[in-house]
């Protein structure tokens, strides 16, 4: 018996939910609890039931009655409700929607071309498969020439150009200083080229693509306190406004002199921390353009001199304070809980 009313009740209850109209209702409060209706049937039954069940049935066919009669009326008020006005709060706080970003690389490279492209750089883009003769021989490394091996360089397997040679994976941006001379002709040359670089080599601090921006510089009476004003410039942009640069003399086949570029420690600022040890971070090379390359390049290095430097994306940013990763491939991971702060 208790079943059975239970089952009754559940049933009522489903019934009087999924109805759509009014008038269903009116016929479901008749079928339950009308005078022959279920509920009814039921009562009529306790006088027939044992002297100790009838006050707890009793109880729960009144608690079905109650639960029908409620459900009938807020389902009355839904349905005649709903139909007339259809409103919404404007006093509910709205659901932010999720909204993505840029990674910490592409906003890292939007802000060196910005830093450039204000002192008058211009930003360009060259191949990122590129020939032999662009990465390599024009910036005065002739075939065979050991300093080639440093770039540790991934060939492509396809026939050789027959002026340009073998195909490859750029190793550098410097491939984009001959391009550059070619394109302008005549200087003065103000270039910014940054793009992805690729080597064989894979560590905490290399990954076999990452990202170098490469400053090239050529007009009649360039020196090397321009190049030093430049790379100062940038520090300060960059890092901050007491950022300084170091540069320390050093070998690259296609500038001469040559310099390897430090930045001040943005920590301790130059004075040596746990960061930096010695208070200076070196980032990339620099130099005065080998008047070898700017034959290469068409352009006559008795006329006009030029200063390029060339330093990767990822070391540059590394040293931001708040960035913060000693892994440089964190920054190529999926880690959410790491890209999403930036
Ligand atoms: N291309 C060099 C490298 O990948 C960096 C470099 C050194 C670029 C000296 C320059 C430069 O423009 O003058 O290691």
């Amino acid at each position: 018996m208790e079943e059975q009313i239970q089952n009754l009740k559940n049933q009522a209850l489903a019934q009087i939910i999924s109805s759509e109209t009014p008038e269903d209702l009116e016929s479901l409060r008749v079928t339950y609890l009308g005078r022959n209706g279920h509920i009814n049937k039921i009562v009529e039954k306790i006088p027939t039931l044992e002297l100790q069940q009838r006050a707890a049935i009793g109880r729960m066919v009144n608690d079905v009655r109650v639960a029908v009669e409620e459900a009938l009326r807020s389902q009355y008020i839904d349905l005649t409700t709903q139909q007339k006005t259809e409103w919404f709060d404007p006093t509910v706080p709205g659901i932010i929607p999720k909204i993505g970003h840029l990674h910490l690389i592409t906003q890292a490279i939007e802000e060196i071309s910005e830093i450039f492209q204000r002192i008058g750089f211009v930003r360009v883009r060259y191949p990122e498969v590129e020939w032999d003769w662009f990465a390599f021989e024009a910036l005065n490394m002739p075939k065979n020439h050991p300093a080639r091996d440093e770039w540790e360089t991934f060939f492509v397997d396809t026939p050789s150009h027959l002026r340009y040679g073998q195909m490859v994976l750029t190793p550098h941006t410097s491939s984009g200083q001959p391009r550059e001379m070619q394109r302008v002709k005549v200087p003065p040359i103000r270039m910014i080229n940054i793009a992805k670089t690729y080597r064989r080599q894979f560590d905490q601090t290399h990954a076999p693509m990452f990202h170098q921006f490469e400053g090239l510089v050529i007009d009649k009476g360039i020196n090397i306190t321009h190049l030093k004003g430049t790379i100062d410039h940038f520090a300060r942009q960059f890092y901050g406004p007491g950022a300084v640069s170091r540069i320390r003399p050093f070998h690259f086949r296609f500038t001469e002199p040559s310099f390897e570029v430090d930045f001040s420690c943005v920590h301790c600022m130059g004075k040596g921390c746990k960061f930096c040890k010695s208070g200076w971070h070196e980032v990339g090379g620099a130099g005065m353009v080998h008047p070898n390359v700017l034959r290469a390049g068409g352009i006559d290095p008795k006329k006009y001199t030029g200063f390029a430097f060339g330093w990767g994306v990822e070391r540059t940013l590394l040293l931001k304070p708040g960035v913060n990763i000693n892994d440089i491939r964190t920054l190529y991971g999926t880690d959410l809980r790491y890209l999403k702060q930036f």
